[in-house]
């Protein structure tokens, strides 16, 4: 495949960092040439073939980061193939699956002229006693219990499937 693929990432609290890590090295495993950066450190699109972007859900909105990237970018997201995926929810439950996606929809719907390849609900990390200020003062964020329900199997499977998507794109 002509060119690399583009991890992008915003996170606040680490977790997304991670899961963009286990992406591109799963992309790298399988010959893609890969570089791994925060999306508001994104320069240039230039020399890209592919984008995975993730960013994690907070207070029902993707973050901000995210956002202004797909703003910034459009010209050149349309040309290429975008794959997206989104932290959150707190518990693996299916109603809270169904919730995250819904509001992951919702963000995107946003952007209209955006047909990602592939769209994953990755699971949160959380732990309520590194919450910064706002969030360490409201309750019903203290109360929630620390988790973590990333599931790196699902991830790896995933950016995998991204290799045959990112590879038949690209003729
Ligand atoms: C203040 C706060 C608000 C959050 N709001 C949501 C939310 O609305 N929906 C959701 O599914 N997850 C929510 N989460 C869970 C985050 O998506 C999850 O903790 C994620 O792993 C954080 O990513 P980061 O470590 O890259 O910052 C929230 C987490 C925090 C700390």
């Amino acid at each position: 495949m002509p060119g690399s693929v583009l991890v992008a990432y915003a996170t606040r609290y680490g977790s997304t960092k991670e899961v963009a890590e286990k992406i591109a090295a799963t992309l790298w495993e399988n010959g893609l040439t890969v570089e791994i950066l925060p999306l508001n450190s994104v320069k240039s699109m230039e020399g890209f073939s592919a984008v995975v972007m993730g960013a994690p859900l907070q207070m029902f909105r993707w973050h901000k980061d995210a956002i202004s990237f797909l703003n910034q970018n459009q010209k050149l997201l349309c040309k290429i193939p975008v794959a997206v995926f989104a932290l959150g929810p707190f518990h693996d439950e299916e109603s809270e699956w169904v919730e995250v996606r819904k509001q992951l929809d919702k963000e995107l719907a946003n952007f209209p002229w955006l047909s990602p390849v592939s769209v994953s609900i990755v699971g949160a990390k959380y732990d309520p006693s590194v919450l910064g200020f706002p969030f360490n003062i409201l309750p019903a964020m203290k109360q929630i219990p620390a988790i973590d329900i990333r599931n790196w199997d699902a991830v790896h499977g995933w950016a995998e499937g991204l290799v045959e998507k990112f590879e038949a794109a690209a003729g």
